[in-house]
């Protein structure tokens, strides 16, 4: 038998183990392994069931990934085939998941009319993640089995199920008490069914999967979701398989789902979301670091500073079960900073997102002081004080005094750089950066700053712990800005500045939000505080005070008191979360364009998109020239996670490869020159892209 399957018979049972670490990804091998396995036992007359497990215990994390988009993904058997197949055995198959059935996972397991979890299983249907839909049956199998409404809610979630839901909804049909009893008892459960004369496959539950739903369900559904679904096809793919199930017998709802299938599959968004997949993974590969570099425990974490930054970074902890002290100067700003987690735990409380006792148990793991000294012992410690270097310096300097030796230091600077915080310790090598987005509880990009003497030790530990409180860390070299931040310094002079030349700011975030961002830049700038975006400017005022209409609009607005959503007034005006376009701001715009002599015409929406699209890919381009980023994919989850770029664009490096790098550089020698002066100024190709593009390169990578 191939090695990535195994088998055995015993007594009447033929089990038949998937062998493919890590995760018996569903690979053409695999299918052949499995169909040959499964075509042994049926034609074996001593074998009179069939159970099927993970040989690791790992049932299957789906359908090869790698695989989509090349031949190799429907060679046969093609897992639809090979699915359909085992539906046809004359035998009883019983399939035993342990840990997770995904995707092509769970079809599998569907496919076998009978199925046994065990208490740390989980099983779904991620396949919308990818921008695919489930293409071996599930969404024709799983209505049958459970229904059209609670199938339909999975795939279009992708997030897998626990065993007792999987229990609940009959996905599965019983649950073995522990992972080391479950072949075990699947095999019981076979002998059951050999001793009841079970059928080889059960009549399905919900032959008419609608059954129950109301008559405009689907209608309203679609109505009801689309807006949220923006221009994802997938989403709408799943759809209508889901329909079809309701509507068509078995064996035509299957080819349509197959005709979906290719079609999600040949798509640019699920190419882009199979990048992002792998992108997540290859982010966590750093050189110098591997399975060997010893990770420091972090039991304990400390934060300095209770605002709300310093709040949502706490929270991080505490919702994984790790004790905070969280560190203030003066005991009201304390006060203020306990009681605002409290309430912001308490909304989760009210939405039925926590239990009442889970919000005591994270409160309890936090203890507010502020003293110094009860920061000795911590493993971790986390500065998030006002952004200026001299007051950060000041805490490192007292974090120096009083941390145990091999703590480590981080600083979440958004900007700042990280050598000279670390430099007025005496432990540099401890010092990291950790730039958590706001709000810190929610977002999941964490920027890890590699500061000039930071240890891989202390690297590969935050990057463990990171994925621990569930963040996608991300590497970072030092520089003004980092990955994120830098980029976006760029993306939003050009906003400003086509605002002076004649847009409005709904012009400018219209066509970015077209590109299903999740929002266009005077948004986020409003909601982020055109107070803290002219601060950061201001610290370098140097590096720009060559172009006097450097984000003028910004600064205007700044000395406006114009603040953004806080003070209902920023580059729109808010009345409760209402925002409307203000004739002040465009009233604002024309006076500066006048006073700096900038001519205003129409700006049409391909400018728009080229100059902050193109500026923003560019500084990205750099980044990786001058080794800030350590690869293109690293800057894509950046922008997807910190900066809310769509996932199905794949990132801002992955759209300007899909777009075309040589329309990309043509562009921006285009604006080079019709933007005159100021073209010149700005306009300047990284020299990555220009060597790119003269190798005939289509792929953002160094050379
Ligand atoms: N195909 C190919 N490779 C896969 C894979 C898959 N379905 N699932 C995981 N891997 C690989 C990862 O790339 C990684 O490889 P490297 O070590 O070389 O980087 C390795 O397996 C381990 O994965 P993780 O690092 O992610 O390990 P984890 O323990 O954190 O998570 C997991 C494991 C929950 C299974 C996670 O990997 C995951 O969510 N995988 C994807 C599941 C999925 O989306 N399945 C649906 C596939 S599409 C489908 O099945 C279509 C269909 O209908 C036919």
């Amino acid at each position: 038998m191939n090695s990535l399957v195994t088998y055995q018979v015993q007594d009447n049972l033929a089990l038949i183990g998937l062998a493919r670490p890590p995760v018996n990804a569903l690979g053409q091998p695999l299918r052949e392994a499995i169909l040959q396995a499964c075509e042994q036992a049926n034609a074996d007359a001593s074998v009179r069931a069939i159970v099927l497990y993970g040989a690791n215990g790992l049932f299957s994390a789906g359908a090869d990934i790698s695989e989509f988009g090349s031949a190799a993904s429907f060679a046969a058997p093609n897992l639809p085939d090979l699915c359909l197949r085992l539906t046809c055995l004359d035998k009883p198959l019983v399939a035993a998941i342990g840990k997770l059935a995904l995707g092509g996972g769970l079809e599998l397991a569907l496919a076998c009319g009978y199925r046994i979890g065990e208490p740390q299983t989980r099983v779904g249907l991620p396949e919308i993640n990818l921008g695919l839909l489930p293409g071996a049956g599930g969404t024709q199998r799983l209505p049958r089995l459970i229904g059209a409404q609670a199938a339909l809610d999975m795939m279009m979630s992708g997030a897998p199920v626990s065993a007792g839901r999987a229990l609940e909804l009959g996905i599965v049909d019983r649950l073995a008490d522990s992972p080391e009893q479950l072949l075990e008892v699947a095999c019981v459960y076979a002998r059951e069914l050999i001793t009841v004369h079970a059928p080889a496959r059960p009549a399905e539950r919900f032959a008419k999967p609608a059954e129950g739903l109301a008559a405009d369900f689907f209608e309203r559904y679609r109505s009801e979701n689309e807006p949220r679904w923006k221009s994802r096809l997938a989403p709408r793919l799943v759809f209508s398989a889901v329909e079809a199930a309701c509507v068509l017998p078995l064996d035509q709802g299957l080819a349509r789902e197959v005709a979906l299938f290719k079609q999600a599959e040949a798509s640019s968004q699920s190419e882009a979301l199979r990048h992002v997949f792998f992108a997540e993974r290859e982010a966590g590969k750093i050189p110098g670091i591997d399975a060997s570099t010893a990770l420091l425990a972090i039991g304990k974490v400390a934060v300095v500073g209770a605002g709300t930054m310093g709040g949502g970074i706490a929270m991080n902890f505490a919702n994984v079960g790790i004790p905070v002290t969280l560190l203030e100067r003066q005991g009201d700003a304390l006060d203020r900073g306990l009681a605002h987690i409290r309430k912001t735990y308490g909304i989760s409380v009210k939405r039925g997102k926590l239990s009442e006792s889970t919000l005591e148990q994270r409160m309890a793991l936090l203890t507010g002081t502020l003293d110094y000294a009860d920061l000795a012992d911590a493993d971790l410690v986390i500065e998030a004080v006002f952004e200026k270097l001299e007051i950060k310096q000041e805490v490192f300097r007292s974090l120096d005094r009083v941390c145990k030796p091999g703590a480590i230091l981080a600083t979440n600077t958004s900007s700042l750089d990280v050598d000279l915080i670390a430099a007025v310790t005496s432990r540099a090598q401890d010092v990291i950066g950790l730039h958590f987005f706001s709000p810190a509880n929610v977002m999941r990009l964490l920027e890890v700053v590699n500061a000039r003497e930071t240890s891989a030790q202390v690297l590969a530990s935050t990057l463990k712990m990171g994925r621990t409180i569930g963040k996608i860390p991300v590497v970072s070299g030092v520089c003004f800005g980092f990955i994120g931040n830098r980029m976006l310094e760029p993306y939003a002079r050009e906003a400003h500045r086509l605002v002076l030349e004649g847009a409005t700011p709904e012009q400018v975030d219209g066509v970015l939000t077209d590109l299903d961002l999740n929002m266009g830049v005077f948004t986020m700038l409003d909601l982020a505080g055109v107070d803290v975006n002219f601060l950061v400017r201001d610290a370098n005022r140097a590096a720009i005070a060559h172009d006097p209409s450097y984000c003028r609009l910004g600064d205007e607005l700044y000395s406006m008191g114009r603040f953004g959503q806080k003070t209902a007034r920023g580059f729109y005006a808010y009345e409760g979360r209402e925002r409307r376009n203000d004739p002040d701001v465009v009233a604002a715009a024309e006076r500066l364009a006048a006073e700096l002599s900038v001519p205003r015409r129409a700006i049409d929406k391909q400018e728009i998109h080229d100059r902050c699209l193109f500026m923003l890919i560019n500084e990205g381009i750099q980044l990786l020239d001058e080794g800030i980023a350590l690869r293109a994919s690293d800057i894509d989850l950046v922008w997807i996670n910190g900066y809310g770029f769509p996932a199905h664009l794949g990132g801002p490096m992955h759209y300007a490869e899909q777009y075309g790098l040589d329309k990309v550089l043509a562009g921006i020698l285009h604006y080079r020159q019709s933007l005159s002066e100021y073209g010149q100024m700005w306009f300047t190709p990284a020299p990555l892209l220009e060597r790119l593009v003269a190798a005939g390169k289509t792929t953002i990578e160094r050379i």
